[in-house]
């Protein structure tokens, strides 16, 4: 399956990094009841951002629910040597990977190591990094990620540079290539970002600080128009 499959015109994506984790299958649960179809899961390993945040053993306890519903699980690697653990997530039942343009040496041959273990590649980059640098190397990625914040925590305001930075990819890279953007998505940014030109838009905080994440879900899926 590739994200060809799982895109329906456009996806919000709950990040679990921000989900309640003494409840997260039923909270996984709830939004595929929702129609939600692809998650975003964050890994942190405390050296490419300060927390470590969760691993393939999270990962591998909510991969089955989600597949077993259509879904799929998109693991955004924001850790340094990322190539080791494509395999890891991979076993745990990850779909795609996406590693960070200033974590590697090589972005094509990172790429082609995601392909080699059957996962869709995508490449991150942090709002310091011109994104003329990410989309020179990353034509081959499934996905390209425009951080809207520096990477590490939910709950960061949205950097309006990210408007300006998504329509520069969207005239750069190829049509097949999905833009995603992460970190402080919202009510407030959904519509222009995707009307710029993003197609996958990462939520935690808007959809788990809310009261009745399924809703909050739904409101953002009707809020893109
Ligand atoms: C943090 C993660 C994000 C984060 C987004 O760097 O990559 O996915 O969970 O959280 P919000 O939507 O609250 O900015
Ligand atoms: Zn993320």
């Amino acid at each position: 399956m590739t994200w060809t499959d799982w895109v329906r015109g456009a996806e919000v994506e709950p990040s679990l990094y921000g989900a309640d984790f003494a409840h997260l299958g039923d909270q996984v649960d709830a939004l595929l009841d929702a129609d939600c179809r692809v998650f975003h899961f964050d890994v942190g390993d405390g050296h490419f951002i300060e927390p470590i945040t969760m691993g393939p053993i999270v990962l591998q306890s909510i991969t089955p629910q989600v597949h077993a519903r259509g879904g799929a699980m998109d693991v955004h690697l924001m850790v340094e040597s990322p190539a080791k653990y494509f395999e890891p997530v991979k076993k745990a039942g990850g779909d795609s990977v996406t590693f960070h343009f200033e974590a590697v040496d090589d972005v094509g041959a990172t790429i082609a190591a995601a392909r080699a273990q059957g996962l869709q590649a995508g490449v991150a980059f942090n709002p310091e990094t011109s994104p003329d640098d990410v989309a020179a190397v990353a034509s081959e990625a499934d996905i390209v990620l425009c951080m809207s914040i520096h990477p590490g925590y939910s709950g960061q305001p949205f950097q309006e540079a990210a408007f300006g930075r998504v329509a520069r990819l969207r005239e750069l890279l190829p049509e097949r290539v999905h833009i995603q953007v992460d970190g402080g998505v919202g009510d407030a940014n959904i519509r222009e970002l995707h009307a710029n030109g993003a197609t996958l838009l990462v939520a935690a905080s808007s959809i788990f600080a809310a009261g009745d994440p399924p809703g909050a879900y739904r409101s953002l899926v009707q809020a893109l128009g």
